[in-house]
């Protein structure tokens, strides 16, 4: 398929460094062009910066001009499971009961060819109009839901990263695969799938407690077999999986030994949740460049506890983190939302840090990386996560020879009086400094949500545009 080309004009929003490296002077690691021009051909940025200095290189282009919008890099998700779209927000369970009362049933449907095919539709609408462009997700332990994922991906032309979902254990005999036929069905959909068009594949053990050492062997072998692949998994989300965790691989002195084990932990190796994890296992993330997928929404709906984000962007050993929408343990598929809840996290995990519950447990180092200032949440959800996710060389920002998905906000849009609550950041017109353009962008995680992304665009084409939308 022919790749698209187009000049799109604008207000610009990126990032080119982590804002936690630059405490007190985030702008620093942010570029803003108040009047940009973006140039991509087949797919990939051929040219970017300021509009007067950029158009004159290229006469004769066709220009779409995007007023009154702030267009970041399109959003990465890293952590969302695509056969949970129906089932998302469910009442009334923790981790594990949840698992057994709501979701392996929902996931075992997607044998059915056809089930599976609808709900990558709906899938990928809903995460497009969100404004995410790409995403690490779980299929269920069915070659077909995998396949119909990747193929729903590739009609649509997204960067994305999945694999067949290992469990066998602690779901019905249905629903679990034995090692033998993960491997052999893995393998085969590595060959058909891993960096074909922009597909990328994730050797995927669901978690510690639906994985036996069996299955956890069959996913080192995958991944010394190809050690290209990403790995995908969950770890320390909730008290009583760790404690099972534990009871499972009782030679393992914590969860992280488990993947340590097993040689999957290390770079291109993400976790889900990451919650009950000791500043011990931390530093072994760090020093192993793996990664750890933040995410609040789930996090808080099923009751599983508060990620200490702080903790994570220790600057003697920082952990790649990525944020994710873990629907359906999320209750939504906005990366805007969940950095809203991101936020509040963070503020929750300092009340404990500040000292005034108990001051030996003071931390205002800790405190102050807990607190998400629009810099740091829109850089979790675009080149933080790229890094996070090892794709950075492909994606993230507007550099020129990354691939071109972006997303248009709509600083206005949503509740009722939210183009009156931004003129607090702006009286008038759009945003004239990287400050004002960065209080508008707080004003949409604090108080939007999916309504202010106005158009979402794939590989230099827009994918997705507010009130067009067909599910
Ligand atoms: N751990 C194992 N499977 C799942 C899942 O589907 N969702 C979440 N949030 N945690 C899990
Ligand atoms: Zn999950």
């Amino acid at each position: 398929m022919p790749k698209a080309s187009c000049a799109v004009r604008g207000t610009f929003f990126d990032f080119v460094d982590d804002p936690w490296h630059h405490a007190g002077n985030e702008q620093a690691a942010a570029r803003f062009l108040a009047d940009g021009l973006l140039v991509v051909k087949d797919g990939v940025i051929a040219d970017f910066g300021p509009f007067a200095d950029v158009s004159p290189r290229h006469p004769g282009l066709d220009i779409t001009h995007l007023p009154d919008r702030i267009i970041l890099p399109g959003f990465i998700d890293g952590h969302i499971h695509f056969p949970q779209v129906r089932v998302l927000g469910a009442y009334g369970n923790q981790l594990l009961d949840w698992l057994q009362t709501w979701i392996f049933g929902e996931e075992l449907k997607y044998r059915d060819r056809d089930y599976a095919r609808k709900a990558a539709g709906l899938f990928f609408d809903a995460l497009l109009a969100g404004g995410t462009t790409t995403c690490l997700a779980f299929t269920t332990s069915s070659p077909v839901s995998t396949e119909e994922f990747f193929e729903e991906a590739t009609r649509r032309e997204m960067r994305v990263i999945a694999g067949l979902t290992g469990i066998d254990r602690f779901a019905p005999a249905d629903f679990c695969i034995t090692p033998d036929d993960f491997y052999k069905e893995s393998k085969r959909l590595i060959e058909k799938y891993h960096r074909r068009g922009r597909n990328l594949y994730a050797i995927t053990p669901r978690f510690a407690v639906g994985c036996t050492g069996e299955m956890m062997d069959s996913c080192r072998r995958l991944k010394e077999e190809h050690a290209d692949c990403w790995v995908n998994t969950h770890i320390s989300e909730n008290p009583s999986e760790v404690r099972t965790a534990k009871d499972h691989f009782p030679d393992c002195s914590d969860y992280t030994e488990v993947h340590e084990k097993h040689g999957l932990l290390g770079p291109k190796f993400t976790a889900g949740h990451g919650i009950w994890l000791s500043n011990g296992e931390m530093r072994r993330f760090s020093k192993a460049g793996a990664a750890i997928a933040f995410c609040p929404l789930s996090n808080l709906f099923l009751g599983s506890g508060l990620f200490r984000l702080g903790r994570a962007k220790d600057p003697e050993y920082p952990v790649r983190v990525a944020v994710g929408s873990d629907v359906g343990g999320g209750n939504a598929f906005s990366l805007v939302r969940v950095l809203e809840e991101a936020y509040k996290v963070g503020m929750c995990n300092n009340t404990m840090l500040d000292g005034s519950i108990d001051p030996r447990n003071q931390d205002l180092g800790e405190a102050d990386r807990n607190k998400l200032s629009p810099y740091r949440a829109f850089y979790l959800a675009t080149l933080g996560g790229a890094q996070a996710l090892y794709l950075d060389d492909m994606l993230g920002n507007f550099e020129p020879g990354k691939e071109a998905d972006f997303v248009a906000l709509d600083w206005k849009a949503g509740q009722l009086a939210m183009a009156w609550h931004q003129t607090l950041a702006v009286e008038e017109g759009g945003p004239e400094t990287i400050e004002q353009a960065a209080q508008l962008l707080f004003g949409i995680m604090a108080a939007g949500d999916d309504r202010n992304v106005d158009e979402t665009w794939v590989a230099g084409a827009r994918a997705y545009k507010k009130g067009h939308d067909k599910a």
